[in-house]
């Protein structure tokens, strides 16, 4: 506790000689002061580029942040140096609640900026907003003696916005909680599912030729447009829990030039699942493009996700169901899940990302009632042999 007491010491006086100008700034502002660790931790996370792939700054710098204000701290290594970073109070490693979100953003790297009482910037909500708003949350609750050792572990996980490798190596941790708490946008609501996903590649085999003689050839972009018109036109199955099953051309490519017959053409789709018939939506998109026309072939990239249900049996918040895919379905076991977070899903992966600063704050709050509400519940009986 003394040690403790001691870095965290340190870290206050560090940060107000470091970052004089930014602390200035929100002061001028008229801005609670208390707002500053959280702000900073959160430029200090955007201003760092960690598009997937990409993510060993971040995690080397998480790693010291939490070790300087008294959290005991692991490296995870997920793939090509890449770090899962992983964190827990005291002595015990194993705990009741884990709070989780992940490091990595999508590209390209946009970089900081405040303007007023918004912050824009890549991962600035997606999901930045989170980690930041979750490590306040948790040093705050145990600063305060509401929690203690053996209550709440962080985890940070590369690789989300790709293949979920980060989550799914975070499975050879060898714990197991009662609750774990995601963070993603979900503008302060609490999820209470989000739709589960498909992609798949649409190829058309042409036969090239002089596109004077079209005779000679069979054009590859004709071929897709009709692919792709057929699954536009396509009702796939949605349920009353999550909505209409929607599907988005994402990519499209092919042909050489204007006077040439194009002999290839392909689009890459992604489906947002809100039915659990995954099997029977595979076929009706099988069916509608093999259907439109015999030269086109559907490759599914990944056996695909059906939808996650999300608990949300927690007092006081608003509820949604979310349309995107998260690390929910990689981490096995069976603890119940909440997802929650600052920050709008429909401005991530934007070229205009930005949370407001009320957000933010709001979204320690909110981790914080999670926490003590999960934490308040009888701890279930364990049949250990
Ligand atoms: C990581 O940090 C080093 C040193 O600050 C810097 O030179 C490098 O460009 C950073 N890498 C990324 C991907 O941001
Ligand atoms: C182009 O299409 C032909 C068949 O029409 C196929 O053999 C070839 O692999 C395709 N090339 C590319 C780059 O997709
Ligand atoms: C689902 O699709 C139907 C028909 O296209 C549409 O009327 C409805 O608004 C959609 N529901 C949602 C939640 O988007
Ligand atoms: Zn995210």
């Amino acid at each position: 506790m003394k040690l403790y007491l001691l870095c965290s010491f340190a870290l206050v006086a560090l940060s107000a000689s470091s970052f004089d100008v930014h602390t200035q700034h929100f002061i001028n502002d008229g801005q609670d002061s208390s707002l500053v660790p959280l702000l900073d931790l959160h430029r200090e996370l955007v201003e760092r580029n960690s598009v997937t792939g990409s993510e060993h700054n971040i995690s080397r710098y998480l790693d010291a942040h939490l070790r300087a204000i008294g959290f005991h701290t692991e490296l995870q290594p997920v793939i090509d140096g890449r770090e899962n970073v992983f964190a827990y109070l005291g002595h015990k490693r194993e705990t009741r609640v884990l709070v989780t979100s992940h490091i990595d953003t999508v590209p390209p790297y946009i970089p900081y900026e405040r303007r007023g009482d918004t912050i824009w910037g890549r991962g600035s909500a997606d999901a930045k907003a989170s980690v930041a708003a979750q490590i306040t949350a948790v040093k705050r609750l145990y600063d305060e003696r509401q929690i203690d050792e053996g209550d709440v572990a962080l985890l940070f996980v590369v690789g989300e916005e790709k293949d979920g490798h980060g989550m799914k190596t975070a499975n050879d941790l060898g714990l197991s909680w009662e609750s774990v708490i995601f963070g993603e946008p979900t503008e302060l609501k609490l999820a209470t599912g989000h739709k589960g996903g498909l992609a798949f590649t649409i190829s058309a085999a042409g036969i090239a030729g002089h596109s004077g003689y079209p005779e000679v050839g069979r054009n590859a972009i004709d071929i897709l447009v009709q692919g792709l018109s057929a699954l536009s036109q396509l009702q796939l199955p949605g349920s009353d829990r999550f909505g209409n099953t929607t599907l988005n051309v994402g990519l499209i490519e092919g042909g050489k030039a204007a006077n040439v017959i194009a002999q290839n053409a392909s689009a890459v789709v992604m489906v947002r699942i809100a039915s659990d018939d995954l099997d029977g939506i595979k076929t009706l998109i099988q069916h509608a493009v093999t259907t439109a026309s015999p030269w086109l072939e559907i490759d599914f990239l990944s056996p695909g996700i059906p939808p996650v249900p999300i608990d949300s049996d927690i007092e006081g918040f608003e509820t949604v169901i979310v349309n995107y895919g998260t690390d929910i379905p990689s981490l096995k076991g069976s603890h119940k899940r909440y997802l929650y977070g600052p920050g709008s899903i429909l401005v991530a992966h934007s070229a205009h990302e930005h949370v407001d600063v009320a957000d933010l704050s709001t979204a320690v709050d909110g981790y914080e009632r999670l926490i003590t509400q999960v934490l308040e519940r009888p701890r279930p009986i364990l049949w250990k042999p």
